[in-house]
């Protein structure tokens, strides 16, 4: 009988067949299920989980003989340019992480029959390289929350796990390698790209053997080169972006290619993102790759109040999500503002509206920092977001851009933003 390449143990990690046996002889002699054999059975685990994690000690750089052009700042296009270079390292579960590689930026080669390209063994994320324009300086912005969620959303999908201060170690290196693709230009910086994916060759629906996690760069302009410009919303009703028990919360490529369709359905009647909602009471989720947030005044007290759906699985964990709330706690409550997670129904937010209670609504992503709404329709209603015609962002949107763009670029002293 041909047993699989990998199992389960009884924490719920994966083995190989060899590091199966040796917990399971270790620990034959105990009654299953007991506290004794739980405890052993870590111990041998704990034991095998000294294969080696990613080591920047060990880092081998090839650099490109045919650096690129750059794109004149004006044509940069967001994703559409990569720099020189890539950082890649390979995983496998023999062997733990092997030697990280910066190498000129080149195609993968891959079987037709990898993980990946059949289960979507792929898990990403998405973060910024800026450079400071008053002394040059070369900074990440909060790169540990980038690192937890990627190593959340990789646990899932049972690919390694690894050390996420390795790896901003790494980007680091990367990014200083080819920060002659960073302009010294406020609004712009070098998007970075790391994503992992599961290289084993088989058809077989199991844990990858293998993995590949690797990083690029992209330079990118400001999200909106000639200042804001307000968006309009389709309230989706008919699809649903993530649901309780899936993997909404995990950044996983699993979950955009599912969302195309409604986007195009909705650009099709002149709206440029959907509104996820969920549920009978259609609660509001996310807009678009983006977190929500509402502002309304409470209708009895009149007290201001920012909201934000919460992180209860089905809500992405945005980074900027998580500014814009410690932001607005530090900054805002001072100023009688109550800041909550809570659910919002889409009823809630058109009686708002009717009542004249609704101040503003923005989504909040690393791309655009934030993305001020105009209006947003639902079933036969036109929700207006607050805006006057004239306007494009509203007080809070605007006041959250311009703290959040401080810190990444250095302008403000703050430990969010991590010095290269
Ligand atoms: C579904 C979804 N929600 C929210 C966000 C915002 O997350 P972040 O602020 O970390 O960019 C993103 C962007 O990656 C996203 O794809």
């Amino acid at each position: 009988m041909l047993l699989p390449r990998l199992l389960r143990t009884a924490n719920g990690t994966t083995r190989s067949c060899k590091q199966f046996l040796q917990i399971e002889t270790r620990t034959r002699q105990l009654r299953p299920f007991s506290s004794q054999w739980r405890l052993q059975q870590q111990l041998v685990e704990d034991d095998l989980t000294h294969l080696p994690n990613i080591d920047p000690s060990k880092l081998e750089v090839t650099k490109s003989i045919t650096p690129k052009q750059l794109v004149p700042n004006q044509d940069l296009v967001f994703g559409r340019n990569f720099t020189d270079h890539m950082l890649s390292i390979e995983w496998t579960a023999s062997q733990g992480w092997l030697t990280p590689r910066i190498t000129p930026y080149q195609n993968l080669s891959l079987d037709p029959a990898t993980c990946v390209f059949h289960y979507a063994f792929e898990a990403f994320e998405g973060m910024k390289a800026y450079r400071c324009p008053h002394d040059a300086s070369l900074r990440l912005f909060r790169p540990n929350k980038n690192m937890q969620r990627l190593n959340k959303s990789v646990a899932r999908i049972a690919l390694p796990t690894f050390d996420g201060d390795a790896l901003i170690e790494l980007i680091s290196e990367f990014c200083k390698l080819d920060q002659r693709f960073i302009p010294n230009e406020k609004g712009y910086s070098l998007y970075l790209r790391p994503t992992m994916i599961g290289t084993q060759r088989t058809l077989g629906v199991g844990p990858p053997g293998s993995a590949l996690l690797f990083v690029i760069a992209s330079p990118v302009g400001p999200y909106y080169p000639t200042g804001f410009k307000a968006i309009s919303l389709e309230a989706t009703d008919y699809a649903v972006r993530a649901w309780p028990g899936g993997v909404g919360d995990k950044k996983l490529g699993a979950n955009y290619a599912p969302c195309i369709v409604p986007q195009l359905k909705a650009a099709k009647r002149g709206f440029h993102q959907n509104l996820w909602l969920f549920g009978e009471e259609e609660f509001i989720t996310e807009v678009g790759t983006m977190n929500l947030f509402v502002c309304v005044k409470d209708k009895q007290t009149g007290q201001k109040e920012l909201v934000t759906a919460p992180l209860d699985g089905t809500i992405l964990e945005g980074v900027t999500r998580d500014s814009v709330l410690a932001l607005a706690r530090e900054r805002l409550e001072p100023q009688g503002w109550k800041v909550s997670e809570r659910y919002l129904r889409m009823k809630d937010l058109a009686e708002a509206e009717q009542e004249g209670r609704l101040l503003e609504v923005f989504g909040a992503g690393t791309a655009a920092i934030v993305s001020p709404i105009r209006k947003i329709s639902w079933k036969d209603q036109m929700i207006g977001c607050g805006l006057k015609e004239t306007e494009e962002a509203g007080e809070i949107a605007l006041k959250m851009k311009n703290w959040i763009e401080a810190i990444q670029y250095g302008d403000e002293a703050h430990d969010w933003s991590w010095k290269i």
